[in-house]
């Protein structure tokens, strides 16, 4: 806690007050910023996504019917994957967001959130998807291993795993820096600085967020959140999903799975099949 504080300090010098926070204001991933996240990525094209995952099921495995969503988040995906017919189950280590899922999908019937413990003895899925940054959140090869491991077990033979990851050589070439979000909608507005620090040793960055929440021009919540983000390289990716017993059928970038992702693209995104 005290190295912490010091780093708060450091890194808070010359900014203006408000953004000083003391101590109990830490908090984990999405601990605190789970009732913003909607509002923060409000401009992500969901349905998009969601018509690009009917797609690749439709050409690699059409009579798929049960999907994984796993860090399922808020529940996007699940709501929009339910109505065209899927039936879902959601997972996510964030208690928090769970409850958020959860109630988006209260009147969806085909739609379940599982805590955690799910995996160890969960029926037979045809495709698992972990979208938006999901497998850059397991940071080590233990959790990485364990993932693929769990997810190979559930899945029904030629069945899909979806997902996308922080792009090792756009990481790299790009090198994260320092960013202002400013989020304005109706009475509530939400600042958000992001400080990363990047390990290129573990291949790691840790992108610190410091949060302001204001409605009707008043501070009403400013909170410190810290996301410890892994890489991967495609020869990495490579290996994982060989070892794990997966085919990768394509490799590209979520706005064009068919377009090998270069140094300009910081996510890249997967479809892999049980082999
Ligand atoms: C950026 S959010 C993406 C959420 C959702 N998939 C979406 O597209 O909006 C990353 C999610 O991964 C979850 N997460 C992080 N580590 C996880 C883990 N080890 N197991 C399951 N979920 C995890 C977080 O709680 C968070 O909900």
């Amino acid at each position: 806690m005290l190295y912490e504080s010091v780093r708060v300090n450091e890194i808070t010098q010359g900014l203006p007050d408000i953004f000083l926070l003391n101590e109990a204001s830490f908090m984990k991933s999405f601990e605190k910023s789970y009732y913003i996240y909607d509002l923060l990525y409000s401009d992500k094209d969901y349905k998009n996504e969601c018509e690009l995952i009917d797609k690749l099921i439709k050409d690699y495995k059409p009579q798929s019917k049960k999907i994984l969503d796993y860090g399922c988040g808020t529940g996007k995906h699940a709501f929009i994957l339910a109505q065209n017919g899927y039936d879902i189950v959601g997972l996510d280590i964030s208690a928090e967001m769970l409850s958020m899922a959860r109630k988006r999908c209260e009147d969806s019937p085909n739609v379940l959130f599982e805590s955690y413990g799910w995996l160890s003895n969960a029926d037979k899925i045809d495709v698992c998807i972990a979208m938006f940054d999901v497998i850059s959140y397991l940071n080590s090869n233990r959790e990485i291993n364990e993932f693929f491991l769990k997810i190979k077990h559930i899945l029904n033979p030629g069945g899909l795993i979806i997902f996308d990851f922080w792009h090792g050589p756009s990481v790299c070439y790009l090198n994260p820096e320092n960013r202002w979000k400013h989020h304005k909608s109706g009475d509530i507005e939400i600042i958000r600085l992001t400080q990363p620090v990047h390990n290129r040793t573990e291949c790691n960055v840790t992108v610190k967020h410091d949060v302001l929440v204001i409605e009707n021009n008043k501070v009403v919540d400013k909170f410190i959140e810290y996301h410890s983000m892994r890489y991967f390289f495609k020869k990495e990716m490579d290996i994982i999903l060989d070892y794990h017993g997966f085919k990768i059928l394509e490799l590209g970038t979520i706005n064009d799975y068919k377009k090998s992702p270069t140094e300009k693209d910081w996510s890249a995104f997967i479809c892999a099949k049980v082999i």
